[in-house]
């Protein structure tokens, strides 16, 4: 499970436009311990160039669709940043690809 997935499960306001897609940064997470941020796999370059593009964008940003939790992440504590660039219209409504 991503931790947009996990979010969503318990209620928590986290976007995510493309539905993991890779197709928006509204899934911008900040780690905010940097031992768990250097236990994630690096990002690719194709979240990067999301992320380039995430409202305040910081050294342990990351795309919550693409952490997966697993057990050596247990205790990771993440912030959700107050807001969020989303450039699809109103009443858009993702579908998946
Ligand atoms: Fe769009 Fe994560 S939900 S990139």
């Amino acid at each position: 499970m991503s931790m947009l997935e996990a979010a969503h499960e318990n209620d928590i306001e986290l976007e995510g436009a493309c539905e993991g897609s890779l197709a928006c940064s509204t899934c911008h997470v900040i780690v905010m311990d940097v031992d768990y941020y250097n236990k994630l796999d690096d990002p690719t370059d194709e979240e990067n160039d999301m992320l380039d593009l995430a409202f305040g964008l910081t050294e342990t940003s990351r795309l919550g669709c693409q952490l997966i939790a697993e057990p050596q992440l247990d205790g990771i504590r993440l912030a959700i940043p107050s807001a969020t660039r989303n450039f699809a219209v109103d009443g858009f409504v993702p579908k998946p690809h």
